[in-house]
């Protein structure tokens, strides 16, 4: 199954003028044919500037399909965590290219790389201080294009992080900023002889930062900080910051990495009397990067975290000019809100709020990622509801939000688990798994951070969970040992073999999204039904219809379904293939047990 799916994803890898002796080659030598040049002209050193390693895919013969993240299945994870092949503790891009495999048989489209680029570490990366090289415990810069190239022969695409709200203080930008109130690159940081600027404006690290403001006791000035306070904000009122970030982007480009998740976008422009955030300014920066994007590599992808509402949201796609894709933050607070009070409403509401967006444009979707669940855009109540609901011990809180996986979340239960996925694979937006979710992985509160949702990936039940051969005491992060989500007990190893796993499961699931368009690209409608545990939806693409009924309670529940603009059509659940009975003017009856959901193909034989 794997090959057939290798060979067709690689299909469209097919050259647009084939020499004579190509077409006599099988369609499998011909894609390694092609493989071997792409990655002979990629051998020379980016950093030079001078090439593209995947030239003729941003030339078009890849990426048919310019709207292809619209139909994509994304995969987050962090290479420190993933796999270790030097057996130094340290996740490495060798042992990611080793498991590559791996994510095709799981059905990924894409895969988002956290931050891997040399960094002091203070914020797992984030604090970055080379934007153009990566960080040696993860390998090296041939290491990076190695498995770069290794994911474009399966037909994975790459986006990685682009961190430009700040920099770490050990950037060398920053060290010159800092170095005298006189240099060059003093304006690229945002300097003040007080601390009294830009008052009220939010604090978002609010555990650990007092102030947006750091005192620089070399320079004897403030500079401004959204984050922890070792990493500065750049100045993006400041062209040559601007021009510096497009050469960072253009160079990544240029290596032939698909696009970028661009890092806290609202905070880029500080205006003195608002919220600094959000601000026109901002969009203007940002428009201006989309194209020369644009321009230059037609194709590539910009997702924007913006942790807003969607109405704040919104303007982030600007006119199909901004860009393409954005996280809708609040639904996923408002999945676990609606589960736990077993009501749509939470959900449907946010939905039914949010704007449209114009037709290249993509939601980004997530039941949990390397942060903290975030509880910053739900009201005080809501906000309590949650903690009460799902963070009682106060070490799984952090910030304004809950340091859990989604398996721990849900206190393992299988169902809950597999509805909410069934819920996210189904909305209108793009799917994002977090690594080790797939398989039901758990978290560790204790760690400090949000280092607890970032531990190792547990591959098998035996030394190190397989991610090491290191001495377990030098582990990145330690492994989760517990009886319940231990590797002994949660690994890749042990769900293949058996076919009833969560493993398995999400794959099929995501076979399932895979065989259709309408859940990237198609309409929803809510429906009604008096039942209000039973969150129920039609998506719609052309002649296409898919009826989802998801059933959020913990017991059993019957709903009548209001289907008579479908009267006639023949439900066809999409997981086994039975044909349920035909739809008339009538009220539809439908009985679910327990947190379980139907996708139907609805077809008119
Ligand atoms: C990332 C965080 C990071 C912060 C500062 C966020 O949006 O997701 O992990 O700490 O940006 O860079």
């Amino acid at each position: 199954m794997m090959r057939e799916r290798r060979e067709e994803r690689a299909r469209y890898a097919a050259p647009a003028a084939a020499p004579r002796v190509f077409d006599c080659l099988s369609h499998a030598a011909r894609i390694r044919v092609i493989l071997r040049s792409q990655t002979r002209i990629g051998t020379k050193d980016a950093r030079a500037g001078s090439f593209s390693a995947f030239e003729s895919r941003s030339g078009g013969h890849v990426f048919q399909d310019p709207l292809w993240y619209k139909d994509a299945v994304f995969y987050e994870l962090h290479v420190k965590a993933f796999c270790d092949s030097s057996g130094d503790g340290m996740g490495d891009f060798r042992g990611l290219t080793s498991k590559l495999d791996y994510l095709v048989e799981l059905g990924i489209d894409c895969l988002w790389l956290l931050p891997m680029y040399p960094s002091p570490m203070r914020d797992d990366g984030y604090d970055i201080s080379d934007y153009c090289a990566i960080h040696p415990n993860y390998g090296s810069f041939d290491d990076f294009r190695s498995f770069l190239a290794a994911a474009h022969e399966r037909g994975l695409r790459v986006i990685t992080e682009l961190v430009l709200n700040h920099t770490s203080d050990q950037h060398p930008w920053f060290l010159e900023s800092r170095s005298s109130r006189d240099n060059a690159k003093r304006d690229w940081y945002v300097w003040s002889d007080t601390d009294d600027r830009y008052a009220g404006v939010r604090r978002i690290f609010v555990d650990t930062e007092l102030s947006n403001w750091a005192w620089d006791p070399v320079s004897k000035a403030y500079y401004w900080h959204r984050f922890f306070s070792q990493q500065p904000d750049l100045n993006f009122d400041h062209p040559e910051v601007r021009e510096a970030i497009w050469k960072v982007m253009k160079f990544w480009l240029e290596v032939g990495v698909d696009g970028f998740r661009v890092d806290a976008v609202p905070y880029l422009i500080e205006r003195e009397g608002t919220s600094c955030e959000n601000l026109p300014e901002t969009h203007d920066v940002l428009r201006e990067l989309r194209r020369r994007v644009d321009e230059e590599f037609p194709g590539r992808v910009l997702l924007a975290e913006a942790n807003m509402p969607p109405d704040e949201v919104r303007p982030y796609f600007g006119n199909d000019d901004e860009f393409h894709m954005s996280f809708h933050f609040p639904v996923m607070p408002r999945l676990f809100m609606a589960l736990r009070l077993e009501d749509r409403k939470p959900l449907v509401e946010i939905i039914e709020r949010t704007p449209p967006i114009p037709d290249g444009c993509q939601w980004g979707l997530f039941l949990r990622n390397h942060d903290e669940l975030t509880l910053e855009m739900v009201s005080d109540s809501e906000r309590a509801y949650m903690y009460d609901s799902y963070a009682v011990d106060p070490n799984e809180r952090i910030n304004l939000g809950i340091r859990r996986r989604l398996a721990p979340l849900l206190e393992g239960d299988l169902r809950r688990v597999q509805l909410l996925n069934g819920i996210l694979m189904s909305l209108p937006g793009s799917p994002f798994l977090y690594y080790g979710d797939e398989i039901g992985m758990g978290d560790n509160v204790y760690l400090g951070d949000r280092n607890g949702v970032r531990t190792p990936m547990q591959w098998d039940g035996g030394w190190n969970a397989g991610f090491s051969s290191a001495d377990p005491e030098r582990l990145c992060q330690p492994l989760i040992s517990n009886p319940i989500y231990g590797y002994q007990a949660v690994n890749v190893d042990a769900q293949e073999r058996n076919s009833h796993s969560l493993l398995n499961w999400t794959r099929r699931l995501i076979q399932l999204r895979r065989s259709t368009k309408v859940f990237g690209r198609g309409t929803v409608q809510f429906l009604a039904p008096a039942n209000h545990r039973v969150l129920a939806y039609v998506r719609k693409l052309g002649e296409e219809q898919i009826l989802i009924v998801n059933n959020l309670s913990s017991a059993a529940q019957a709903v009548e379904l209001d289907l008579s603009s479908v009267a006639g059509a023949i439900p066809v659940e999409m997981f086994g293939g039975s044909l349920f009975p035909r739809i008339g003017e009538q009220p539809y009856v439908l009985t679910l047990s327990p947190h379980t959901f139907y996708w139907f193909r609805l077809r008119w034989f």
